[in-house]
């Protein structure tokens, strides 16, 4: 990069500071109201293919998923898009965690019951009341249950890993497994061919898998019915990989015992046997961090090296 040439790069969304602070130099003007950028970086914003306009020549997206980017486009126009594999695997990790506790134990019941409690001035008594019924928020352990994982990718394969430190056992299935997410798999991972057969033997199954036409309601009618009655269902990955009519009526028909979902559809909303979260997965101060510093130095090394780099 020449001493006077100033790159120009377009922000969308909140980028963490610890990201934008590898632009603070003269070379970098980094403005979320630019309209000649050379680059974009941008975290959930779903961008269009108008925001592509003929000086960008890269975008790099602050996240695992790049469903909010318009590829073919980006194809078409010779843009580089960058995403941030690995970046927030640990947040989401920990969040199926969160799912997988909040289906096993009484914990959601158990809350409601004890804030409906709030006229009672009296511990002791309300104590002895809480003895009584604690019996109704019993719940069962995952030490010993079978998991199955679908997707082994960065995320999948510490969920796989965090599951078997928790003393299950763990199936795992991805129709694509990489030379480098089969090295990093746990041994312990036994891996399964057929997902209809993940399907029948697992207790819980969480999804990792990015959207494709080969993925985009791959939680079907016909893959529920394959399920093991019972089992609980854990989706941090996309809306768009489960088919939610097959889902309820799999709840229905008791096929599913729980649905877990980063992701809140309208006919889900309400349901006891349904737990919802705001798409937040990812959403914690380290991985929004990890996420800005990995897109902001691919964008970086891109424009003063050339160089394209996904880590
Ligand atoms: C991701 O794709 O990295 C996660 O779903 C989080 C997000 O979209 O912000």
């Amino acid at each position: 990069m020449s001493e006077t040439q100033t790159r120009r790069i377009k922000t969308y969304n909140q980028i963490s500071d610890k990201g934008l602070s590898r632009f603070n130099s003269t070379h970098y003007q980094v403005d979320p109201a630019l309209d000649d950028a050379e680059a974009i970086l941008l975290r959930s914003y779903k961008l269009q293919v108008s925001d592509l306009t003929a000086s960008v020549r890269a975008i790099a997206r602050a996240g695992a998923g790049v469903n909010n980017v318009p590829l073919p486009a980006c194809t078409d126009q010779g843009i580089v898009v960058f995403n941030t594999p690995g970046a927030n695997a640990n947040a989401v990790k920990e969040l199926v965690l969160s799912g997988m506790l909040l289906a096993s134990r009484g914990i959601l019941p158990g809350m409601r019951y004890v804030s409906e409690l709030s006229d009672m001035t009296d511990n002791a008594e309300m104590s002895k009341l809480l003895e009584a019924e604690k019996k109704r928020f019993a719940g069962s352990e995952l030490a010993g249950k079978t998991l199955g994982v679908i997707g082994l990718g960065a995320i999948g394969s510490l969920v796989a890993g965090m599951a078997i430190d928790m003393g299950m056992t763990v199936l795992g299935y991805d129709p694509a497994l990489s030379v480098d997410a089969a090295w990093r798999l746990p041994n312990q991972v036994q891996k399964i061919e057929n997902v209809s057969a993940l399907l029948g033997n697992a207790d819980y199954v969480s999804l990792h898998l990015p959207v494709l036409d080969s993925t985009r309601h791959l939680i079907s009618t016909d893959l529920v019915a394959a399920m093991k009655p019972g089992l609980c269902l854990l989706n941090f990955s996309r809306d768009e990989i489960v088919d939610t009519d097959a889902v309820v009526a799999g709840l229905d028909a008791g096929q599913l015992r729980m649905y877990v979902s980063d992701f809140p559809r309208h006919e889900l909303i309400g349901r006891e046997d349904v737990i919802l979260m705001p798409h937040i997965g990812a959403s914690t101060a380290e991985a929004e961090e990890n996420c800005a510093i990995m897109a902001a130095e691919q964008l970086k090394d891109f424009l003063e090296n050339g160089n394209i780099r996904n880590s």
